[in-house]
């Protein structure tokens, strides 16, 4: 069973407008990131999310960052490294690749059609979204933080 985590937000990301809905309504607005293989399932609801200083706002890299999500990220998710390089699975709401982003990816190892970086695929809109970190990324880690040669 994927561990869910739930972790209260408040909307605190510059400029948001969003009108924060209530009841089962708010069940329409809210946002499902499955990060593979571990399974780890994060929800939020849709503007809420604060802005956790990495990668574009509402990024993968930012989820991740904001929930303890291990992505590594180089560069500070500025474009300018490959290392939060992500499949993407499911998730028809992310951003289009901008040209920057691509040209980027054409230097990633083990890049795919469904390839995006994670600090620059934003999520737009509610919905589910799932995401695989390559192996020679998720490999580094345990638990969240990178592991030592006595870990291994
Ligand atoms: Fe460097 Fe995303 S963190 S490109």
């Amino acid at each position: 069973m994927p561990e869910i985590s739930h972790k209260p937000v408040n909307p605190t990301v510059p400029g948001d407008t969003t009108i924060q809905a209530s009841g089962d309504d708010s069940l329409d607005n809210m946002v499902a990131v499955t990060f593979l293989p571990e399974g780890k399932v994060v929800q939020f609801e849709f503007g809420t999310m604060p802005y956790d200083h990495h990668g574009k706002p509402m990024s993968i890299l930012d989820v991740a960052e904001n929930y303890g999500v291990f992505l590594d990220h180089a560069c500070g998710g500025v474009c300018a490294c490959t290392t939060c390089h992500i499949w993407v699975k499911e998730g028809d709401g992310l951003s289009e690749a901008e040209d920057d982003e691509i040209d980027r990816l054409d230097m990633a190892a083990d890049q795919q059609l469904n390839s995006r970086l994670g600090c620059q695929a934003v999520i737009t809109k509610p919905g589910n979204y799932v995401v695989e970190i390559p192996s020679w990324n998720r490999n580094y880690t345990s638990e969240g933080k990178p592991l030592t040669l006595a870990d291994k």
